[in-house]
């Protein structure tokens, strides 16, 4: 399957688009009824539909489900869990046949009748951009369904592509596993960034007040980096962009942190300058690759 940032970015599917859905949640919430009948009045109209559930029970549970996936249409919350709950449709799809030609169907009944909501809900000037946001994540959704239902249908037949999916399985369980570790171990170190920082604080209380002070400031800064390296794993792992920028800004403190140090300790002219040089190069670095990910945003 394709990463769901290309798929998103194939749709040119933006945070606007996000803000666009979540505003309507309020008015899609109270239609859900509308949309769900419409779905159930087309499966018990077609025969060939109305056979995949072997009694009205089952169809009732489905629409249920319908209902839930509708409503988290216009969460705003579009992420690696969204995702694969989609994976998991398309793969119950093919398990039980439900074949694609009917989830294209079924998209366009959704798509209907999101239209006529926005008609009576809001006027023709402000509509088309909400039309637009809607088709978006139709469109992102029957994608992904269909490409899952696909990519278990081959599996059943192709031995080497059902190797390559487990291997790519336990790839990505292992790198799951590697950024849980990652987000472990940035957590220990912070923890000891804290303690490196109470113990410059409580040198500050006991007198060496002049020296400690710069030495607990770079602490602090180092702490500071530490937190934003946590949140960019965080981010993510939650689907969000990888940003270089925090590793060279960590980079760029700790050398900040030595020419404090050095010049307290008041360290040959030549390694104090050379430290200089070094924030100079690193600061320069840092200046062009933040620019470079504030551009691409
Ligand atoms: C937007 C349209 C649809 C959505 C969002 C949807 C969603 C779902 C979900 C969430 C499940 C359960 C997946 C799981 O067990 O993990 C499911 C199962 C199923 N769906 Fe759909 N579905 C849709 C359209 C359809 C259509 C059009 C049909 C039939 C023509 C259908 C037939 C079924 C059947 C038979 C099951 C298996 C039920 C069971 O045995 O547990 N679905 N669907």
């Amino acid at each position: 399957m394709r990463p769901f940032k290309e798929i998103k970015a194939n749709y040119y599917f933006t945070k606007e688009d996000e803000d666009r859905l979540l505003r309507l949640k309020p008015f899609m919430e109270k239609r859900v009824d509308r949309v769900v009948e419409a779905l159930y009045q087309w499966i018990n109209a077609t025969d060939a539909a109305k056979r995949l559930f072997k009694d009205e029970s089952l169809i009732k549970h489905v629409m249920k489900l319908v209902r839930i996936w509708f409503i988290s249409l216009f969460s705003g919350k579009y992420d690696n869990a969204y995702y694969d709950s989609l994976i998991r449709i398309g793969q119950r799809h093919e398990k039980v046949g439900v074949e694609p030609h009917f989830m294209n169907r079924a998209i366009n009944i959704i798509r209907n009748a999101c239209v006529d909501i926005l008609c009576d809900e809001l006027d023709y000037i402000e509509r088309d951009q909400y039309i637009i946001s809607i088709n978006k994540i139709l469109d992102m959704n029957l994608d992904i369904i269909i490409s899952a239902y696909i990519e278990e249908e081959v599996k059943g037949y192709s031995v080497a592509y059902k190797a390559k999916s487990k291997v790519v399985r336990f790839g990505e369980f292992f790198a799951q596993l590697t950024s849980f570790s990652l987000i472990f171990g940035l957590i220990m170190l912070t923890g000891a960034v804290i303690y490196l920082c109470g113990r410059d604080l409580y040198a500050i209380f006991t007198g060496k007040l002049e020296q400690t002070i710069i030495t607990a400031l770079g602490s602090i800064l180092i702490l500071w980096v530490m937190l934003e390296l946590i949140n960019t794993e965080i981010t993510r792992q939650k689907g969000g962009k990888f940003k270089i920028s925090v590793f060279v800004g960590v980079a760029l403190v700790t050398t900040i942190r030595e020419v404090m140090i050095a010049t307290l300790k008041h360290d040959t002219l030549e390694f104090i300058g050379a430290l200089v040089v070094s924030v100079l190069v690193i600061g320069v670095i840092y200046w062009l690759v933040k620019k470079t990910e504030e551009e691409r945003k």
